[in-house]
């Protein structure tokens, strides 16, 4: 089947803060020749290429003067596998938490802690997906992505994708590489990640002492389903900040005033802070303008009440930026990409 191109298309459904703009052209891929269309018709066309996949990282401002191509390939499969271990691979397009969910039913263990994220697997090596101690780096293998300037194929390693904190390479090369397939390295044998205080305590509170891969997940579920708002219901696209790293100095001054201060030491000397809870003190939870708003129970999270446009959303984000570098001295990066 050739690439079906639609003209005008309204992006509300493709992106989960549920903003209403549009796409010139728009059209999905469901295999790599269909990549390989797109590609072509932009490049004779001499129109841009925005690739999505669930859109849930993702800060629409304006319309889309591009042809929008949503990964839509499909595909999971075991490519090597031995007692103790297995490498899946799966296509861009598969959704997140049902990907998680078929490994967890073929007995593969180790994406457990990531449960319940929204968004797609081509996405997730993009910004290094993390929560509840876990991040796509600890149990990644390799994969391939397609080079938009040359239109040759290529594998990347772990070493080679240099993940960090919400980070990778694919982040810095904006527009070079098309992310088609990923692998993972996953365990035969449980290997749990308790160690985030939620976890185990919602466990505990269950009364299961010996918890299963799939126990773990459930409990995840549970953890996130209270905390964060479903895409589904309310707008919104995850943290719309990155946990700011900052110096030992600064986060003992900033203590001086707060002694509540949420920070976590890093080897490197540093000290990550939680920025829900800056956002918190700072008095911006629940906070609402308009159809924008600050989640009422996690102040990471910026969320559409319905009609919000994203400059609105923006504005917002901005404000909130502004203050908390007024109060604490600290900057907050933006986590969604902008467009
Ligand atoms: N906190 C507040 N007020 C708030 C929110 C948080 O005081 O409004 C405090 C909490 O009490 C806690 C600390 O901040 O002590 C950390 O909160 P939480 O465990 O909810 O995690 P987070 O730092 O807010 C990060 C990730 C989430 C991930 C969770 C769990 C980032 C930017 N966010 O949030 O990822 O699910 O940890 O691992 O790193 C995402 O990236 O979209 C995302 C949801």
């Amino acid at each position: 089947m050739t690439l079906q191109l639609q003209s005008a298309v309204s992006l509300k459904p493709f992106n989960t803060f549920g903003v209403d703009v549009q796409a010139q052209l728009f059209a999905e891929a469901h295999n790599d020749d269909d990549v390989r269309a797109a590609l072509a018709y932009c490049a004779a066309n001499t129109l841009p290429l925005m690739v999505i996949g669930g859109g849930s990282n993702l800060l629409l401002t304006g319309d889309v003067k591009a042809l929008v191509l949503r990964m839509a390939s499909r595909g999971i499969r075991i490519v090597r596998e031995d007692c103790l271990e297995a490498i899946v691979e799966a296509e861009a397009g598969e959704p997140w938490h049902p990907f998680v969910q078929s490994c967890l039913e073929l007995g593969l263990c180790g994406l457990e802690n990531l449960s319940l994220i929204p968004g797609t697997v081509g996405a997730a090596p993009m910004q290094n997906i993390g929560a509840y101690g876990v991040e796509i780096k600890d149990v990644f293998h390799s994969l391939t992505a397609l080079d938009r300037q040359t239109g040759e194929l290529r594998e990347f390693s772990l070493e080679e994708c240099a993940f960090g904190y919400r980070d990778s390479l694919f982040k810095h090369e904006t527009g070079r590489w098309l992310i088609l397939r990923v692998r993972f390295v996953l365990s035969r044998v449980a290997r749990l990640h308790l160690d985030y205080g939620p976890v185990r305590q919602r466990l505990d509170a269950l009364g299961i002492a010996h918890p299963t891969p799939r126990d773990v997940s459930q409990a995840i579920c549970a953890i996130r389903s209270e905390k964060l708002p479903d895409p589904a219901e309310l707008g919104n696209a995850g943290s719309f900040f990155k946990n700011p790293l900052i110096s030992a100095e600064l986060a003992a001054r900033i203590k001086v005033s707060y002694p509540g201060l949420v920070g976590y030491p890093q080897p490197d000397g540093q000290v990550k802070l939680a920025a829900g809870w800056l956002i918190e003190q700072a008095g911006w939870k629940g906070y609402r303008e308009g159809d924008a708003g600050v989640h009422r129970l996690q102040s990471l999270v910026l969320v559409n009440y319905g009609r919000a446009t994203g400059t609105q959303l923006l504005a917002l984000a901005r404000r909130i930026q502004a203050d908390i570098v007024e109060r604490f001295d600290v900057a907050l990066e933006m986590e969604p990409n902008l467009y």
